[in-house]
């Protein structure tokens, strides 16, 4: 079973993070980490808290963003693991990553994909960008991550947010060659 780690920060878009989550949930292995900010952001805009993720989705792993014991922390296991996804990714914690600093497990788990060479995808939202997050987006780039935005397309005809909120989840799966339908891709069944 592919083994993934998904990592909510504290930025606004929690719901892609959520999305991902039952996307994957239960097919795939999943560890788990939302940090302090995004549990509030979750409770603000979602109106939910962490227990309610952990019930909904009983077979992957949480942890807390302070436990740097967390297996995941370590290369000789995340080099195991597919990718991590962090969905969506505060500038904060580009910043961290970006600039070595291991505040939480988060930024340890980022460091531990780039130097591991596992796959990190970073999902960045805000607007607009600092030269400062631009950067660090390059830094962590030329570092191996790929930077996917928080921008969804409007070609493929979004009836609905959620329609808006799989584009970019599924680009996000795109990146780690999983199958899904979540969006028509360009001229899909119009050839
Ligand atoms: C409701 C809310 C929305 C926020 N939205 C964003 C955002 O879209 N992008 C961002 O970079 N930071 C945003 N922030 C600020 C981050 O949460 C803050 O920088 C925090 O330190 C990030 O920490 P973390 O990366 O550990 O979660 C938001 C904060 C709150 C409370």
């Amino acid at each position: 079973m592919k083994k993934f780690v998904l990592c909510i920060t504290g930025a606004s878009g929690v719901i892609y993070g959520v999305r991902t989550l039952e996307v994957l949930h239960p097919e795939f292995d999943l560890d788990v980490v939302i940090s302090s900010t995004a549990k509030v952001v979750l409770k603000e805009e979602l109106g939910l808290v962490q227990e309610d993720l952990e019930k909904r989705f009983p077979r992957a792993r949480f942890w807390n963003e302070k436990d740097f014991t967390a297996p995941i922390a370590s290369g000789s296991t995340l080099k195991l693991y597919e990718a991590v996804f962090v969905i969506p990714c505060s500038t904060g914690t580009l910043g961290c990553v970006a600039g070595g600093v291991n505040i939480n497990l988060i930024h340890r788990v980022c460091e531990v994909a780039l130097k591991e060479r596992v796959k990190l995808v970073m999902v960045v939202r805000e607007a607009p960008y600092s030269l400062i997050h631009l950067e660090n987006m390059v830094k962590l780039t030329k570092a191996g991550a790929v930077i996917v935005p928080a921008s969804p397309a409007f070609y493929h005809g979004p009836k609905t947010v959620d329609d808006l909120i799989n584009f970019v989840v599924g680009k996000v799966l795109d990146q780690v060659g999983l199958d899904h339908s979540l969006f028509k891709r360009w001229k899909e069944g119009r050839l």
